[in-house]
C-alpha cells in the first residue's frame, strides 16, 4: 500500500479507508488494553496517534514500538475520542521497520537542552524545535527563489574556490593539495604554489559578490545563493565559520534602489514565513515564551508572530553612519559605560551592542544605515562626495544586529584603482573584475543577506547553531 504523509493525513475527513502512514515513534503510552502511539514522518509538527487494540497484537511487537523506533502502520481514519487531537488511525496492521533501543537512544521523550542537542546534531532532526527550523529554513530557501524569480533576476552559481579575498579581510581558509609535512619552497625561501593544484594559491570564498558583479554587467538583474566561509575566531552566538549567502547585484540601481530591494526582499520572505509556517511558528513562539519566563517581564522578547508582523508593518528608519553616531554618542549607555566599546565619535566601527541599542532601544524598527568611513568598509564601495565616506548600507534587525550588508559599488575604473592602492589590494590578480569597469561600465549596487541570521529572525532562536543543520566554529566541525 502507498505512504501517506502525515501532514496530508491530518487534513483529511476521508474516514473509513484504510491508509498506509510510516514514521519514527515519539512516545508510547498505554495498557493491558490500548496502546497510543505518537507517530511522526517529517512532515508536520504535529504527531499521528495510532490507537493499537492490544488483543489484536503480539504484545513483544508493540513492545518494540519505543520512542525511536521506525514502524509502519496500516488502519483507518476516524475522529478522535480524546482530545489533543482531530483524528487518530486505527491500526489493523504494525510492522517494525527499525528497532530502537531506549536504553540506548540519547533522545528521552523529555525537553532536552539546545546545548546537548548540538552535541547529537545527527539526531537532532528527530526533535519538534529542530524540525520546526528545518521546515522552516526549507520554506525561506523556496521564498528567497520565488522573490528574485518573480523579479527577472537570474540565480548564478558562483565558486567556491577562488584567488582572491572579496572583502578584503584576509579571513579565509586556505585550499591547497600540497603536502603540509614537506612544502615545496621557492628559492627565497616562500611557499612554492606554482606546485599547487591550481598553480597559486587558492581559498574558500568568503562571497561570491565580485564575480556577481561579472554576470550583472550583462543579465543586468542576478542573484546568488551559496555557501561562504569565513575563518575569524568570534565565537559568538551569531558567527558560523560556514553559512550561507544572498547577494543580488543589480546594475543601474543606485543605493536608495538597493535599500528599498533590500526591506521589499526581507518583507517578502517575513510574510512567506507567516503565510505558509504557522504550525511550526506557533511552536517555536511557544518554545521562546518557555525559555523567557523566567525573565524579567522587560527583558523579553516580542512575541515571535507579533514580532514578525511588527516587521512587515513598519517602515525601516534610514539614518546615516554620523546620525547614529550622534545618538549612540549621546546615549545612556555611552555616557555610563555600559558599552564593551565606547562610541568616541566620526570613526568608530559599529559593535554589534550599538546596533541593537539602535534598533531595539532608540528608533524600535529595523534600520538601514548607510554612508559608513571609507576605512572601515571593503574597497568597491562607491565614494561619495566628500570623499570620506561610502555609499554603503547594512539593515540592523532587533535581537540580530546586522542582517545585511551592501553598498552601491565604485564604477568608475580611476576612482576603483585609487582606491585599491589606498588600501594595497594588488592588482594584478584582479585584472579579470577590473574589466568591468573598463567595458560599459554602469552604476550598480548589491547587498548579502547572511541566510542564518534571517533564520535566527524569523524562529526566534537565540542561538546560530541552532538553524544550522551541522554547524561549523572554530574548534567544531563534527558529523
Ligand atoms: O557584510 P558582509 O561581509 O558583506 C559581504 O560579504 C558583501 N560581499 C555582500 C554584498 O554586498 N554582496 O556579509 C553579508 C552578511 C552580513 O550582513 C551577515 O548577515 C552575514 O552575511 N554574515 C555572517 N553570517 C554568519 N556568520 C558569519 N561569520 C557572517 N559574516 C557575515
Ligand atoms: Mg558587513
Amino acid at each position: 500500500m502507498k505512504r501517506i504523509k502525515i501532514k496530508d493525513l491530518l487534513k483529511s475527513t476521508d474516514y473509513n479507508k484504510e491508509v498506509c502512514i510510516k514514521g519514527w515513534v515519539r512516545t508510547r503510552r498505554g495498557n493491558n488494553h490500548v496502546a497510543f502511539i505518537a507517530l511522526n514522518d517529517g512532515s508536520t509538527i504535529h504527531n499521528l496517534q495510532v490507537v493499537v487494540d492490544m488483543n489484536l497484537f503480539d504484545e513483544e511487537l508493540i513492545r518494540r514500538a519505543t520512542t525511536g523506533a521506525s514502524i509502519a502502520a496500516i488502519g483507518t481514519l476516524t475522529p478522535s475520542q480524546g482530545s489533543g487531537q482531530a483524528v487518530e488511525l486505527i491500526a489493523s496492521q504494525l510492522e517494525i521497520i527499525g528497532d530502537c533501543d531506549p536504553n540506548e537512544y540519547p533522545l528521552q521523550p523529555k525537553k532536552h537542552s539546545l546545548e546537548f542537542l548540538r552535541e547529537i546534531a545527527h539526531l537532532r532532526f528527530r526533535t519538534n524545535m529542530f524540525g520546526a527550523v528545518t521546515r522552516i529554513r526549507h520554506a525561506m530557501i523556496f521564498a528567497v527563489h520565488d522573490f528574485f524569480t518573480s523579479k527577472g533576476f537570474v540565480n548564478i552559481h558562483t565558486p567556491i574556490i577562488t584567488a582572491s579575498d572579496a572583502e578584503g579581510a584576509g579571513e579565509m581558509f586556505q585550499v591547497t593539495t600540497l603536502n603540509m609535512n614537506n612544502l615545496p619552497k621557492t628559492e627565497d625561501g616562500k611557499i612554492d604554489y606554482s606546485q599547487d593544484f591550481f598553480a597559486k594559491a587558492t581559498n574558500l570564498t568568503v562571497s561570491g559578490q565580485l564575480e556577481g558583479e561579472l554576470a550583472a554587467m550583462a543579465m543586468a538583474d542576478i542573484y546568488t545563493f551559496g555557501p561562504t566561509f569565513r575563518a575569524e575566531n568570534s565565537n559568538t552566538s551569531r558567527h558560523l565559520a560556514e553559512f550561507w549567502m544572498i547577494e543580488p547585484e543589480m546594475a543601474f540601481y543606485d543605493l536608495n534602489d538597493n535599500m528599498d530591494l533590500a526591506e521589499e526582499f526581507l518583507k517578502h520572505l517575513i510574510k512567506y514565513a507567516l503565510d505558509n509556517c504557522e504550525d511550526d511558528l506557533k511552536f517555536l513562539s511557544q518554545r521562546l515564551i518557555e525559555e523567557e519566563k523566567n525573565k524579567k517581564a522587560e527583558e523579553r522578547s516580542m512575541e515571535l508572530i507579533e514580532k514578525l508582523r511588527f516587521v512587515l508593518e513598519n517602515e525601516f528608519v534610514r539614518l546615516t553612519y554620523s546620525e547614529a553616531i550622534e545618538i549612540l554618542k549621546d546615549s545612556k549607555p555611552n555616557k555610563k559605560g555600559q558599552f564593551k566599546y565606547a562610541i568616541t565619535g566620526y570613526g568608530s566601527d559599529l559593535q554589534s551592542e550599538h546596533e541593537r541599542y539602535l534598533v531595539e532601544k532608540h528608533l524600535k524598527k529595523p534600520v538601514i544605515l548607510t554612508d559608513y568611513p571609507k576605512e572601515i568598509k571593503a574597497f568597491y564601495m562607491k565614494l561619495n562626495k566628500d570623499n570620506k565616506t561610502v555609499r554603503a548600507m547594512d539593515v540592523l534587525f532587533p535581537q540580530i544586529g546586522e542582517i545585511i550588508g551592501g553598498s552601491q559599488r565604485e564604477e568608475s575604473y580611476d576612482k576603483l584603482v585609487a582606491r585599491m592602492d589606498e588600501m594595497g589590494i594588488p592588482k594584478e590578480e584582479m585584472e579579470w573584475y577590473l574589466d568591468t569597469r573598463r567595458f560599459g561600465s554602469v552604476p550598480h549596487s548589491g547587498f548579502g543577506l547572511g541566510f542564518e541570521r534571517l533564520l535566527l529572525f524569523v524562529t526566534g532562536m537565540g542561538n546560530i547553531r541552532d538553524v544550522i543543520p551541522f554547524p561549523r566554529t572554530p574548534k567544531n566541525a563534527e558529523f
